[in-house]
């Protein structure tokens, strides 16, 4: 009888350990940064394992606005948007542990929005959605006063 059960709980147990590889995980919260200031946006692989040589795509609303590429172990620059030119910094300190955090220089208040953070490892891939909201300088140093 058992027999019978046997093969499909062991495609069962292949589907799910050959597809369900990692997650994609983001803050869970929007990221709040100012213009003019530096800001991570976090994003890691679940179970924790090396993204290392993964491709690593964080893009806007389209896979093709490109914010950050990093592929073939290194990061790709030429399809970029201008707007991120030289602003960008895929964070390697924990990238074997599955931290592919994004570093963003010099914010603008054009950086405000959605960002995906894009994980493909062969044909599996994975991605989380964060928000970015920008504080403004103004509003900061009424704040302050
Ligand atoms: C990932 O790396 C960033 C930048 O180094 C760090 O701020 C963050 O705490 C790390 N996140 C995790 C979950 O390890």
């Amino acid at each position: 009888m058992n027999i019978y059960f046997f093969p499909s709980e062991l495609l069962l147990f292949a589907l799910v350990y050959f597809t369900a590889q990692y997650s994609v995980t983001g803050p869970g919260h929007p990221v709040t940064a100012i213009v003019g200031e530096a800001t991570v946006l976090p994003c890691h692989l679940s179970p924790r394992m090396s993204a290392e040589n993964m491709e690593v795509r964080w893009f806007r609303s389209e896979f093709t606005s490109v914010v950050h590429l990093y592929l073939h172990g290194k990061d790709q620059y030429g399809k970029q948007m201008p707007d991120y030119r030289g602003r960008t910094e895929l964070l390697k300190a924990g990238i074997t542990d599955g931290n592919v955090s994004l570093q963003i220089l010099n914010i603008r208040h054009s950086d405000e929005g959605q960002y995906y953070c894009f994980v493909q490892d062969g044909s599996f891939y994975e991605e989380a959605l964060l928000e970015l909201k920008i504080a403004g300088q103004l509003l900061l140093e009424v704040y302050y006063q």
